[in-house]
């Protein structure tokens, strides 16, 4: 929640500030805001809503300097206000900061620390700069090093908060000058020729360079003209390797497309091959993912696994569990992170536990993943955001390679989630009950999968069709079963995030139970109807709704003409082995959730409401 992006360089801040700030606008786009170095002072300009908002102010405004920060709000404290937009200052003015995180304890620092201090704003960051201003006067007046006097400040400042920061600081009396901290909020350092970055995550510097340093927690940085020096917040320097980043800018761009969602929806055929790619191992019919960092003999220890993850990386987690279950015999469960993390969970050495997270900053995920590894257990990552906190702190693991997700709406990371805890699944499968003939099927199946995706996205013009017939309803119930069951609860979610349709999701046996006293002409299901073991079950089902008069849309396999019989409208999908199902089925309820946005209106790719990263609790 919330992106920061600064620049110190020869180039003028505020273009490259800017458009940084369109690349972490997922983060939040509750309000922005920009500060920029010039002469001796800052000129900060703040507005609320979305980027739009802020370039449009700035048009007004005669702003050059080539040092600068800027920052997309998603608020915590203080409502939605211009007042309430970082970058927040302290009495003088002369220190601004801007954050990503929760002061917990703001209002006891507010209370020990700043009386007489005038405050403007209901937040907790604004907090944090004037108790920075209150440490900086002892340590400027104390210290011979006046250079390292703001980063003694902003030490001892930190000193005493609790919760969690992604922190950056400049001051009028250090004029080319970044300090940055961090503490359970992501930051990045891009080290370009002669210029440098500091942001939330890569996509800001990804234009400029690719060259970054990743920041752990509890530490800072400072950065000037010459360079960048690393510290603890003890002030004791550390060495960090620069490390090279392979995503490149064109692959954050919409590419011709309307919005990233349809763009991120697109590329699933492309990115599944990057997800699959020497990762399958044809003649042995298994899979191999080199970062598991797991013997054979480990392997074969693991009695249980356990998938921890999060709105759709959850829903991928429970593909995972049926793959897990039916291929290797492993006893597995899903569960969702900010339950799992007070649940006081049993786990041993037997077990084997995923954090599955598209950005890998997930607090909940991330606090999940720790509570497992005080307790003994294996814990591996499957992560999108290379070098993300869960990548950085999982003892292995593996990289879905979707490429930059934008769109707050997740789309190609849950189908290259799925692929990958798929082929986990197979690794693990091989070296217990599956014979190599089903195992090679599987491969097979995978190396087709492109192909039948590129087929699922074929269909979009009648996905439109239908949306224009069914846009005025208000409610829709989405069924699936088995391996579909997670695919329903992912296209009713889409559905809910991006048109704020209220949608509910069940398995197919379940509606008896209760919710198909919901069901009338007004109420729509749409219904995973494909071919596999379940189809009969699943048919009888939709007869069910179909005696209750719901209209009906099914997904269904290519060639099925007695779907037609059941249904108001169809949309065909290719067949494939139903492990891999998901990976065809959910495209057609990406589509649909997506037009029915643009049919009415919405903002597709910022959603009201939502962060992409849900980095706080
Ligand atoms: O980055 P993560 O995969 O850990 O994020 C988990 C959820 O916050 C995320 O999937 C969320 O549900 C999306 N908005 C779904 O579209």
């Amino acid at each position: 929640m919330c992106g920061i992006v600064g620049y110190i360089g020869h180039k003028e801040a505020l273009p490259i500030l800017l458009k940084g700030l369109r690349r972490l606008e997922y983060r939040g786009y509750d309000s922005a805001g920009v500060a920029i170095a010039h002469n001796g002072t800052f000129k900060s300009v703040r507005a609320v809503g979305k980027i739009d908002n802020l370039a449009a102010k700035l048009q007004n405004e005669n702003i050059q300097g080539t040092f600068g920060i800027a920052h997309t709000r998603w608020a915590t404290h203080g409502g939605v206000t211009e007042e309430n937009a970082h970058p927040h200052t302290d009495c003088s003015g002369d220190i601004i900061v801007v954050h990503n995180g929760i002061v917990e304890n703001y209002r006891e620092l507010k209370d020990k620390f700043l009386k007489g201090h005038t405050l403007r704003s209901q937040t907790d960051t604004e907090i944090l700069a004037h108790l920075i201003e209150t440490q900086y006067s002892a340590f400027a007046e104390a210290s011979a090093d006046k250079q390292g006097a703001l980063r003694a400040a902003v030490q001892s400042a930190l000193s005493y908060v609790r919760g969690t920061y992604g922190l950056v600081v400049m001051h009028a009396k250090h004029p080319r000058t970044l300090i940055a901290a961090r503490l359970g909020s992501p930051l990045v350092v891009g080290v370009g020729d002669k210029e440098y970055f500091i942001a939330s995550d890569t996509s800001p510097m990804l234009a400029h360079t690719q060259q970054v340093i990743f920041l752990d927690d509890e530490e800072m940085v400072e950065i000037t003209d010459t360079g960048v020096q690393i510290f603890n917040l003890q002030d004791k320097k550390i060495d960090k390797h620069t490390e090279h980043i392979d995503w490149s800018e064109a692959e954050a761009e919409k590419g011709g497309f309307a919005n990233f969602m349809l763009k991120e929806i697109f590329d699933q055929p492309t990115v599944i091959k990057d997800a699959l790619r020497g990762r399958l191992v044809e003649d042995e019919g298994t899979a191999h993912l080199g970062g598991l960092n797991m013997t054979d003999v480990d392997m074969r220890s693991i009695n249980r696994v356990i998938l921890i993850a999060c709105g759709t990386a959850s829903y991928a987690a429970m593909v995972g569990k049926y793959a897990f279950e039916r291929l290797a015999g492993i006893p597995t469960e899903v569960e969702v992170a900010s339950e799992f993390r007070y649940s006081d969970p049993i786990l041993d050495k037997n077990t084997l536990v995923f954090g599955i997270s598209q950005s890998g900053e997930t607090a909940d995920t991330i606090a999940a993943l720790r509570e497992a590894k005080r307790k003994g257990a294996f814990v591996r990552g499957v992560v999108n955001v290379i070098g993300s906190t869960i990548a950085r702190e999982t003892d292995g693991g593996t990289y879905i390679h979707a490429g930059p997700e934008l769109a707050v709406a997740s789309t190609k990371a849950y189908t290259n989630m799925i692929a990958v805890l798929v082929m986990y699944a197979l690794q693990f499968g091989r070296l217990r009950r599956v014979t190599v003939a089903t195992g090679e099927r599987l491969v097979k199946a995978f190396r087709e999968i492109s192909v039948k995706m590129e087929q699922s996205l074929k269909i979009e013009s009648e996905v439109k069709k239908i949306v224009e017939k069914y846009k005025q309803y208000k409610n829709f119930l989405f069924l699936g079963r088995g391996v579909n069951f997670p695919v329903a609860l992912e296209g009713s979610l889409k559905l809910k995030e991006i048109t704020y349709i209220h949608s509910e999701a069940y398995p197919g046996g379940e509606m008896k139970h209760g919710p198909i006293a919901l069901l009338s002409p007004d109420f729509p299901v749409v219904a995973i109807l494909t071919k596999n073991q379940l189809y009969d079950k699943m048919r009888s089902n939709i007869e069910e709704i179909r005696a209750r008069k719901a209209p009906v849309i099914l997904i269904a396999t290519e060639g099925d003409e007695q779907a037609k019989e059941l249904a108001d409208d169809v949309i065909y999908v290719p067949p494939t082995m139903e492990l891999l199902e998901p990976l065809v089925n959910t495209i057609p309820l990406q589509l649909f959730a997506y037009h029915m946005a643009v049919a009415l209106g919405k903002d597709v790719d910022r959603p009201r409401n939502l962060a992409k990263s849900v980095t706080v609790e």
